[in-house]
């Protein structure tokens, strides 16, 4: 299974490449229309375009393979890898011309994810990792960082609405900076050992699934709010593995 993996996982690049350039042509530009979807939550031809182009690609490559997309929902299929997609994550920084959004792809082989990919196409930088080959940012291996205590670590988060206004003001009391250098920009940091932590209360499947291999590849700690080791239970969170436990700890009251 390894050589299918490896090539799935190339592809993953090549595709999640391919959805930045269709992303910068529509970034910051007067042709872009904004809907807001059932949930309220903002989407762009962009999003939509994106998914379109990796689903045609990966049925055309891997017709049998399973594909969950944001936009376009759940493809069934029969050889126990499943591609899973965020076109545009960050959808709030690409409408308002911020470029922090990011292409998400992750592939998903006998129910683990096995590799993963955050390409931010207006910050330039593409990350990628595969199980056992490390986690690379435009080319080098990158690692978290070797910080253990709170104090002084940068904690991200995407949205403060959903927090508690104890967890921040304990967090600030440790000594902790926050930041909203949020959505996968803040994982990326993370796992590149820009920044401590990042947690996110509030997600879908597709908003975290490369965060596990991205983050174990380059030596930190993945999981979801109660400690679990998932990525689709609503919600997350990723830290150079030092600090896990005393953010947990402190993000979980209230
Ligand atoms: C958002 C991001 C963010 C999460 C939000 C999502 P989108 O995704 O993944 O991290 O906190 O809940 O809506 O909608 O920009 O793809
Ligand atoms: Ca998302
Ligand atoms: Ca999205």
């Amino acid at each position: 299974m390894e050589d299918s993996r490896s090539a799935r996982a190339s592809l993953g690049v090549e595709l999640a490449r391919s959805a930045g350039e269709i992303a910068r042509r529509w970034f910051d530009t007067s042709a872009l229309t904004v809907e807001a979807k059932q949930d309220g939550s903002p989407v762009t031809q962009a999003d939509r375009e994106i998914e379109q182009h990796i689903r045609a690609q990966v049925a055309e490559q891997y017709p049998n393979d399973a594909f969950l997309g944001e936009e376009f929902g759940e493809t069934e299929g029969t050889t126990g890898y499943r591609w899973i997609v965020d076109p545009i994550d960050g959808t709030k920084s690409f409408v308002h011309g911020v470029p922090l959004y990011a292409n998400l792809i992750a592939l998903e082989e006998n129910g683990t994810i096995v590799a993963g990919v955050i390409n931010l196409p207006s910050a330039d930088v593409l990350m990628h990792a595969e199980r056992g080959k490390g986690c690379w940012k435009n080319g080098k291996q990158v690692h978290v960082s070797d910080k253990t205590e709170l104090d002084g670590a940068y904690v991200m988060a995407t949205w403060l609405e959903d927090w508690h206004p104890d967890s921040i003001v304990d967090l600030q009391s440790a000594g902790a900076v926050i930041r909203t250098w949020g959505d996968a920009y803040g994982y990326m940091m993370v796992a590149s050992g820009q920044a401590e932590a990042i947690v996110d209360y509030t997600t879908q499947a597709y908003d975290l699934a490369p965060m596990p291999v991205i983050i174990e590849e380059a030596g930190g700690t993945f999981t979801s709010l109660d400690g679990a080791r998932e990525f689709d239970g609503g919600n997350g969170i990723a830290s150079n593995g030092a600090v896990h436990d005393s953010v947990l700890k402190i993000v979980n009251q209230g």
